[in-house]
């Protein structure tokens, strides 16, 4: 049985509460997965009672969940549902939580403390939970959820972990990477480790190249303030993207426990070849997006955005080329790229195979036989595709290109949100989809001499149009001429350009 707990909130009126959060909950309760008890404790600044604030949720909930709004399963939820005022940065305040929770016997004794709230206040917001002894283990746990990006660098993540640690274990610390809660992402370790037919292929001796792809046609919206001073690099890359890229280097743990899962992701990220700061650009590249169209309609450039610094040279495309330096994939470029107005959303692994090592069909009326490819679409299309050769029906000799496809959810099954996974983890106290210390700082170390240089090169920037695949000048990263992006996973959407595809 799981245990009941209170769940309260930092940052509960922000964007992150109101589009993630709060949405998963209600998911979860329409699920019968919350704890009979649990109580859901809003924190935030503005003025509001409870009953405003469950008013509040019950319209922001009608346009964010999947089904429109149960009248059934949100009173329930409208139950669970308080509103705490207080200032954040007001000690007095979390001593009046603590009053509360308390004193009231309708929040149970366990208790998780969600950080939706910029990183800069997580370490302030830790040590006010414990001087007002809100981390202290009497009655019930207490458990801490950091979002990313941990820090802003490997020295600020280090500062960051030590601020966490002085209140709080590491038993008590959740730091989350939502695309770890994507079923499609984990799926990518069943699709290894539970098959048989891969494994001996999965290595330097019969893959080419692999590329992992988040594209957005959004721009960055009213985020301003915190991106332009993040950028692609530590938004998503150092973040989500290798965290897909451990995926699929990583050895077979020993198990599926926490500890055995993030060991062998680690020493993926410890394996990682170090780009010295002289060689930041043959390995990184990065852009900005320029006006153009996106959906049909005109869209501003960065540098147009609200909020955005006017000579600002921060990327929102990055691409990185990779090495793992260890027995499996030395010398196997890993191409890692992700950018903002870029032509379609859609994250991605693509893995492509070598030729095979006699082309008996090279004569084949399409002239020249592809290789083989492992396709990977995390969103929107959640499939599992391999491509490889086939004869066409016919008296000739006529190869063509096969796509077996294993789609990863019929359209009747519901697509559940990457926070629904990942808040059930936490109130069960599962630690296997967070992050550890140690994954966290080798991913710094892998992308602070890029983020180095480029914070001292700011007089230029690439740009590219909104709505288009990023600037061509990308392209230096690849090793090969004849590697280049894949931007569709489909046969018919590829372009069929024949120097990318062969
Ligand atoms: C967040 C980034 O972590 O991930 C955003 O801060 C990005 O900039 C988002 O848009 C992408 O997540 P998803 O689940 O929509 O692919």
């Amino acid at each position: 049985m799981i245990e009941p707990c209170t769940f309260v909130i930092f940052g509960a009126t922000g964007n992150l509460s109101q589009n993630k959060l709060l949405p998963a909950l209600y998911h979860l309760e329409e699920a019968s997965r919350l704890p009979e008890g649990a109580a859901i404790v809003c924190f935030g600044r503005r003025e509001w009672n409870t009953e405003q604030w469950r008013d509040e949720v019950a319209t922001l909930l009608k346009t964010r969940v999947r089904k429109g709004l149960d009248e059934k399963v949100y009173a329930h939820f409208r139950a669970r549902l308080h509103y705490f005022q207080g200032d954040m940065t007001d000690a007095q305040a979390f001593q009046r939580l603590k009053q509360m929770l308390e004193t009231d016997h309708q929040f149970p004794d366990n208790k998780i403390f969600y950080l939706a709230i910029r990183p800069a206040e997580y370490g302030a917001v830790s040590q006010h939970l414990a001087s007002a002894g809100l981390h202290e283990e009497d009655g019930g746990w207490r458990r801490l959820v950091v979002e990313k990006p941990f820090g802003y660098d490997l020295e600020s993540a280090q500062t960051l972990e030590e601020r966490l640690h002085r209140h709080f274990s590491e038993q008590q610390i959740y730091r989350i990477d939502h695309y770890l809660g994507k079923g499609t992402v984990q799926n990518v370790l069943v699709f290894r480790f539970a098959n048989i037919m891969l494994e001996p292929l999965w290595n330097r001796n019969y893959i080419d190249h692999v590329q992992i792809t988040h594209s957005e046609t959004n721009g960055i919206g009213g985020r301003a303030e915190y991106y332009d001073g993040a950028g692609a690099l530590r938004d998503m890359l150092q973040s989500h993207l290798l965290q897909m890229l451990t995926l699929v280097a990583m050895e077979p743990p020993a198990n599926m426990d926490a500890e055995s899962l993030r060991d062998e992701k680690v020493k993926v990220l410890k394996s990682i070849r170090p780009i010295p700061q002289s060689a930041v650009h043959a390995h990184a590249f990065r852009a900005q997006y320029a006006r153009g169209m996106s959906n049909g309609q005109k869209v501003a450039g960065y540098l147009d955005e609200k909020g955005v610094a006017p000579s600002s040279s921060t990327e929102t495309y990055a691409a990185l080329k990779l090495y793992i330096d260890n027995w499996r994939w030395r010398n196997v470029p890993f191409y890692v790229r992700t950018g903002k107005r870029m032509a379609k959303a859609t994250s991605s692994i693509a893995i492509r195979f070598k030729h095979a090592p006699q082309m008996l069909f090279r004569e084949t009326v399409t002239e020249q036989v592809r290789p083989n490819w492992v396709l990977l679409g995390i969103q929107p299309e959640e499939c599992l595709r391999v491509e490889i050769q086939a004869k066409l029906p016919g008296l000739k000799m006529h190869t063509h290109t096969v796509s077996l496809d294993a789609s990863y959810r019929q359209e009747f099954e519901a697509q559940l949100d990457a926070y629904e996974a990942l808040l059930l983890d936490v109130i069960e106290g599962d630690h296997s989809l967070f992050l550890r210390y140690d994954e966290v700082s080798w991913a710094w170390k892998v992308v602070d001499p890029i983020l180095k240089t480029w914070s001292m090169e700011r007089d230029f920037i690439h740009t590219y149009p909104a709505g288009g695949w990023g600037p061509g000048e990308a392209n230096r990263l690849f090793e090969r001429e004849y590697q280049c992006w894949r931007n569709d996973l489909s046969l018919e959407g590829e372009s069929g350009d024949a120097a990318c595809a062969y």
